[in-house]
């Protein structure tokens, strides 16, 4: 069982976002509560590269000196983004409206996701981007003025939104984005507490192009991913009595809560308050028995990044469970979709891949357990962790060490509330 109280490391998303807008101003921003990680070190590294001045003050606290909208210097070899999708999305975005020439790479499984979704609306905006056949490396050639635009974006992705807002910064009138489905907003509400002109609608936001952004603090509230796998792992490990304090409870992040109350869990949040315009509060998880759930397209980008923790919480839940509209896996930091499916099968759950999701067929005793292996990948690395703990041999999780990605510290803390 989990027993005790915890805080979870600072909000990835928001943490590169902090990084990459604070560039973007005028004067210094200090960041609190950064999310350290790999893939935050990529955006932190990233933007020295520009020529921003980032002091690291301990280890959540950090001073970015913005050198303003346009005043990013290009560096003489390509920008290493790690394993950062999100920082590589998002800094395409903001690299268009600098002068120079720019190039982007990253590790092997950065180097086979799809690039041209952010590629297509900003040439469409006048940007010049060249990139392999869709795929890293991306090459921007800044090329001064950018055209406005009104774009629908194909498929809901808060790094194309983002990529796209961030350059719209620098265009000739305002633009706007509309999505199949909400999808995170945390640019939009970084940008609005930065001053530009921001509207937001439920499927959509306009932006006008900005004369200066000015930040000064930014509180990097808890990461409810990073959360995530402690409040299924709760739910799931009978006698568990979880306290979960200062997480990010931005309603475009927490479709997992909605789901798993859906399904029966017992999850409470107390101290409801905001911090850096973000909602946050505190969960509190008690164990409880779940009954099986659908989770659909509309869903699917209110917990895109726990649909894997959802597969182990629909393998115990009574019943059969089926999410659909969840293509976007396909195209994560693996193919979650596959390393879902195959791995949880290998432990005794009964589950099966569909194009776009999986079926489960929920039985509500433990996985028997054996080896999971991450690809690489830290949520599927994560998963394999919680399974272990639910399961009654234990899981053998090969490339474990993926965890750092996002998480550091995600098996320390794990053991540090973990009774038997
Ligand atoms: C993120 C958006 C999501 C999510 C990723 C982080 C962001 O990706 O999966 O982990 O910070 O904007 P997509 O926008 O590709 O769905």
């Amino acid at each position: 069982m989990l027993v005790g109280h915890i805080a979870v490391p600072g909000d990835k998303s928001i943490s590169h976002r902090a990084v990459l807008i604070g560039a973007l101003c005028e004067g210094d921003t200090r960041v609190r509560g950064f999310g350290r990680s790999a893939d935050t070190e990529s955006t932190i590294a990233a933007a020295r590269a520009l020529g921003v001045q980032v002091d690291e003050e301990g280890d959540e606290e950090l001073v970015v000196h913005g050198v303003g909208l346009r005043g990013l210097r290009s560096p003489d070899s390509a920008i290493d983004c790690g394993n950062a999708g999100t920082l590589m999305r998002l800094l395409t975005g903001i690299l268009v409206g600098q002068d120079g020439r720019f190039e982007l790479t990253g590790d092997e499984s950065l180097r086979t996701r799809p690039m041209d979704r952010v590629a297509e609306p900003l040439t469409r905006m006048g940007a010049h981007i060249e990139t392999a056949n869709g795929l890293p490396p991306v090459v921007v050639e800044g090329s001064g003025a950018l055209k406005r635009i009104d774009y629908a974006l194909p498929v809901a992705s808060a790094q194309v939104k983002s990529a796209i807002l961030l350059a719209a910064l620098n265009a000739e009138g305002t633009s706007t984005v509309s999505e199949p489905a909400p999808t995170r907003d945390h640019t939009e509400l970084m940008l609005r507490a930065a001053g530009a002109g921001v509207r937001q609608r439920p499927r959509s936001v306009s932006i006008d192009p900005a004369a200066r952004l000015a930040l000064d603090e930014v509180t990097v509230p808890g990461d409810f991913s990073a959360a995530a796998p402690f409040v299924v792992g709760a739910t799931l490990l009978a006698g568990s009595e979880l306290t979960i304090h200062d997480v990010g409870l931005n309603p475009r992040r927490t479709g997992l809560l909605d789901v798993l109350e859906r399904m029966g869990a017992r999850i409470s949040v107390f101290n409801r308050r905001k911090a850096g315009g973000e909602p946050i509060g505190d969960l509190e998880v008690h164990s409880a028995e779940l009954t099986a759930t659908d989770v659909g397209v509309e869903e699917v980008p209110l917990l895109v990044d726990e649909l894997p923790l959802f597969a182990l919480a629909a393998a115990v839940a009574r019943g059969q469970s089926r999410l659909t509209g969840a293509g976007e896996l396909r195209v994560k930091e693996s193919d979650r979709i596959e390393n879902v499916t195959n791995g949880l099968r290998t432990l005794g759950v009964r589950i099966r891949a569909r194009d776009d999701g999986f079926d489960v067929k929920g039985v509500p005793t433990r996985p028997t357990g054996g080896r999971m292996t991450s690809d690489g990948d830290h949520r599927i690395a994560v998963l394999a962790a919680v399974a272990g703990l639910v399961s009654r041999e234990g899981v053998d999780v090969e490339g474990a060490d993926a965890v750092a990605i996002s998480f550091p510290g995600f098996f320390d803390l794990l053991e540090s509330v973990s009774r038997r």
